[in-house]
C-alpha cells in the first residue's frame, strides 16, 4: 500500500516526540538519583536460605513501617539473587551493620558472589534456619507477610517475629554514594 507524505509527516514527529519523551525521563532519572545520593541511609544485611544455601545482600532500602503489628519493609530489585528465594511465609533476617562492618557491605553489596559472601563477617544460624550476623548492632527476624511487585523491584513487608538489639556502637551509614 502507498504512504502518503502526511502520514509520513505523522509518524516521523511521533518517533521524535518518542525519542524526547525518552530523553526527558533518563534526564529525570538522573536528577532523582543524584537527590536521593543525599538522603543518609543506615545499611542492613538481608538474608534467607533456600535448598541451595544461605542468601543474602546489602541494602539501604530497610524502613520500620508499623509497630501494632511490628513490621518493616524492604525493597529487593527483581534481578538480585535474594528475590527468588524469598517468599509469602519465608523467614529472614534483617542485620543492621555497625560502623566496622564496611568490608561486610561491600561484600554483600556486589564484590562477592553466591555464599562466599559469607566468609565476611561472623555469622551463625538462628532456630529458624537463617543467617544471623553475631554482632550486628542489631538482628531482627521476620516472616514475608507481603510482597508487591512494582516496575524494578519488589516491597517486601515482613512482620518481625525476633528481634536482638544489645550490642552498642555506631550504625554504618551509607551517604553520596560512600559510607560516612
Ligand atoms: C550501600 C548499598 C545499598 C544497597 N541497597 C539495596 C537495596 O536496598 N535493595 C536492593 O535490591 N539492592 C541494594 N543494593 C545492591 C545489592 O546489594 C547488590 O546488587 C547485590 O550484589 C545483589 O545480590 P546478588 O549479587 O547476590 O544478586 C545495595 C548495595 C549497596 C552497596
Amino acid at each position: 500500500m502507498k504512504e502518503n507524505v502526511g502520514d509520513c509527516d505523522a509518524r516521523a514527529m511521533r518517533s521524535s516526540q518518542n525519542g524526547q519523551q525518552a530523553s526527558q525521563d533518563q534526564e529525570l532519572a538522573g536528577r532523582f538519583r543524584n537527590a536521593m545520593r543525599r538522603l543518609s541511609a543506615g545499611v542492613a544485611v538481608v538474608c534467607c536460605a533456600d535448598e541451595g544455601g544461605p542468601v543474602g545482600l546489602t541494602a539501604t532500602s530497610v524502613t520500620s513501617l508499623s509497630m501494632d503489628p511490628p513490621s518493616l519493609l524492604v525493597c529487593i530489585n527483581r534481578t538480585a539473587s535474594l528475590r527468588g528465594s524469598l517468599a509469602i511465609n519465608k523467614p529472614f533476617s534483617v542485620n543492621l551493620l555497625g560502623r566496622q562492618h564496611a568490608e561486610v557491605s561491600n561484600a554483600f553489596g556486589g564484590a562477592v558472589r553466591g555464599e562466599d559472601k559469607f566468609r565476611f563477617g561472623d555469622w551463625e544460624i538462628s532456630t529458624s534456619g537463617i543467617p544471623i550476623l553475631t554482632d550486628a548492632i542489631a538482628r531482627i527476624e521476620s516472616v514475608v507477610d507481603l510482597e508487591v511487585e512494582y516496575a524494578s523491584h519488589t516491597i517486601f513487608v515482613g512482620r518481625v517475629t525476633r528481634c536482638i538489639s544489645d550490642i552498642t556502637g555506631d550504625p554504618l551509614i551509607y551517604a553520596d554514594g560512600k559510607y560516612v
